[in-house]
């Protein structure tokens, strides 16, 4: 039976990390929130792997403890409570995966959102952070002014980055109005200075 229809941007930015993650890799979790993006991580990463997870509002910090404790994942976990802007202050080596999803914590403050001037520093440090081969996905919502910002100055400098450093992807339904959720997935090229044939398959 046929059952193949086009998914929202947030099903596609977690479908590619589903396929992608092994056990055992680094992953981040650049925007906590309520705490269901680390737990995913948590469980493809798996007891051998650890996730780094951001976020300013303690209330996502607590909600993400009581989230992974009830799932048992706690302890695959390093919970930060600053700004991912941070994020290369706290992590060292390099990781395999890093998601972003951007704006306001569900069912929270919405002044409390993500802003285009910490979100580039983050994105920029995330991009380096990356191992060969390792995955960047942001998930950003228009449909608000910050939200807006970020989804056009993210065109802008993921444009421009150099092929032979990284591949762009941008998924959008191109009918679905102005503020309908995009996402962006970067990832690093294996060998720097070589064009992989990205069109091959
Ligand atoms: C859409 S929510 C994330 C949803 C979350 N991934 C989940 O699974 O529930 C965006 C989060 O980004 C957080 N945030 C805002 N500015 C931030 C910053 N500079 N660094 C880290 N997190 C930030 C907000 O507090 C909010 O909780």
């Amino acid at each position: 039976m046929r059952d193949y229809i086009l998914r929202s941007a947030r099903y596609i930015a977690a479908d590619c990390l589903r396929r992608f993650l092994l056990p055992g890799d680094t992953a981040v979790d650049a925007t906590m929130g309520n705490g269901h993006d680390t737990l995913f991580l948590c469980e493809l990463v798996g007891e051998k792997g650890r996730v780094y997870a951001f976020d300013i509002q303690r209330q996502a910090i607590e909600n993400t403890k009581a989230l992974l404790a009830e799932n048992g994942l706690l302890e695959n976990a390093t919970l930060y409570q600053c700004g991912h802007e941070r994020m290369a202050e706290m992590i060292r080596t390099p990781v395999q995966a890093v998601m972003f999803n951007l704006g306001w914590l569900p069912g929270g403050d919405k002044r409390v959102t993500t802003k285009w001037e910490t979100t580039e520093t983050a994105v920029r440090q995330a991009l380096d952070l990356l191992a060969p081969e390792g995955i960047c996905v942001i998930c950003v919502y228009p449909g608000h002014e910050a939200g807006n910002l970020e989804r056009i100055r993210l065109k802008e400098i993921l444009s421009g980055l150099r092929p032979q450093e990284y591949n762009v992807l941008h998924h959008c339904f191109l009918n679905a109005g102005e503020s309908a959720p995009e996402c962006f997935i970067i990832q690093k090229q294996i060998c720097k200075g070589k064009i992989l044939d990205k069109y091959a398959e």
